[in-house]
């Protein structure tokens, strides 16, 4: 097959971790015979430097052309004192919805061998780490109007939280389905004993859960759902919640499996064209220093060939050579423990590209 992807290599340790990535991806296209066209292009800062803006229409309309688009990350202190709107991070999200990407999958699984790294108390860990968040990804406070004002002499900020029906209902019908294929539970996360938008959030995925009998469903409030993630992950399948929710438990439900840096993410709209990237950020302390972790980037990449090109086989020898390195106790220094061996970004990658 012949696809082609939009590489968005991004700011701080973008560059690094997207290298091994593709260099992962062109293993598996030489191994089961694709071919794959990379089309680079700028977002975030890198953009906002080359062309003044965070999401050029150019970005936009190549991804809008291509099969699939993957990220590494972007923003940094460079950008931090421009005003919101022209931030790094507005690009980003401008590439979500430009795209139309509502569902952002975020699996939290702890990987046998990174057990050690957890967090979390052996024996809670022992009792299995493997659930998903389903974030909405392009409504709520995020794309909410944001504002400053002078008000009575003092200046009063405020950002408008808002969710219709309709966007509510196809997430929520995202994590169900979703869920049918795994272990059959659905926690929907809000915060329905204060919000409005939860009320409705709270409706509407009732609604939807009577469709599905088969699935097991539960509400939890929000603060109840960041303290149940750290005390007993086990018993969670499918999570889904709104746009701020799920990009805060999602960083919890990450640092548990034993490190930020593992976990890759799944960006999903109508079509198959999806955007993946990993949950972590642009880490610019430690940007050019060969210090940071591939594997969410490589297991994004595993999550794109899965879901935008149907590629199961190809995307399950990544995640197997993923397993491997891990194995051989290859550690990079976010999720290092004793007796492993510290290795560097391009020595993860290659180690992992030719497992493939
Ligand atoms: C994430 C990030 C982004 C978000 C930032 C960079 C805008 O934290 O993907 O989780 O908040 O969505
Ligand atoms: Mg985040």
């Amino acid at each position: 097959m012949q696809k082609t992807i939009a590489v968005i290599k991004g700011d701080g340790i973008g560059p690094e971790i997207v290298e091994q990535a593709l260099q992962v991806l062109q293993a598996v296209a030489q191994k089961f015979g694709h071919t794959f066209v990379y089309n680079q292009v700028l977002l975030g800062g890198a953009a906002i430097d080359a062309t003044g803006e965070a999401m050029p229409q150019a970005t936009l309309d190549a991804c809008l052309a291509a099969d699939a688009v993957l990220l590494g990350a972007v923003g940094g202190p460079k950008w931090e004192n421009l005003p919101g709107d022209k931030r790094p991070e507005k690009g980003l999200l401008a590439l979500r919805k430009g795209l139309g990407l509502y569902a952002n999958l975020r699996p939290a699984r702890l990987f046998s061998a990174l057990a050690a790294a957890s967090p979390l108390r052996a024996d809670i860990a022992a009792a299995g780490i493997d659930f998903l968040v389903v974030r909405e990804l392009i409504g709520g406070v995020y794309f909410g109007e944001h504002s400053t004002a002078m008000v009575n002499g003092e200046k009063k900020a405020t950002d408008v939280m808002s969710y219709a029906e309709d966007e509510v209902e196809r997430i929520v019908r995202t994590a169900f389905t979703i869920a049918m294929g795994r272990r059959k539970k659905v926690t929907s996360v809000d915060k329905a004993n204060v919000l409005d938008t939860s009320r409705l959030w709270r409706e509407v995925a009732e609604k939807i859960a009577a469709e599905y009998p088969e699935v097991t469903y539960e509400n939890m409030l929000v603060d109840n759902a960041a303290m149940q993630i750290v005390k007993n992950p086990a018993q969670f399948d499918v999570m889904v919640t709104e746009n701020m929710f799920g990009d805060i438990l999602s960083d919890e439900a990450s640092m548990i499996t034993g490190s930020i840096g593992m976990i890759p993410s799944a960006s999903l709209g109508e079509g198959t064209r999806g955007l993946y990237e990993p949950i972590h950020g642009s880490a610019p302390d430690i940007a050019g220093q060969d210090k940071a972790n591939p594997v969410g980037t490589i297991l994004s990449a595993a999550m794109l060939l899965r879901h935008s090109f149907n590629m199961q086989a190809e995307a399950a020898a990544i995640e197997a050579a993923v397993d491997k390195a891990l194995a051989q106790n290859l550690r990079t220094g976010d999720m290092m423990s004793e007796g492993c061996v510290l290795v560097g970004c391009a020595k993860m990658g290659s180690t992992i590209a030719a497992l493939i």
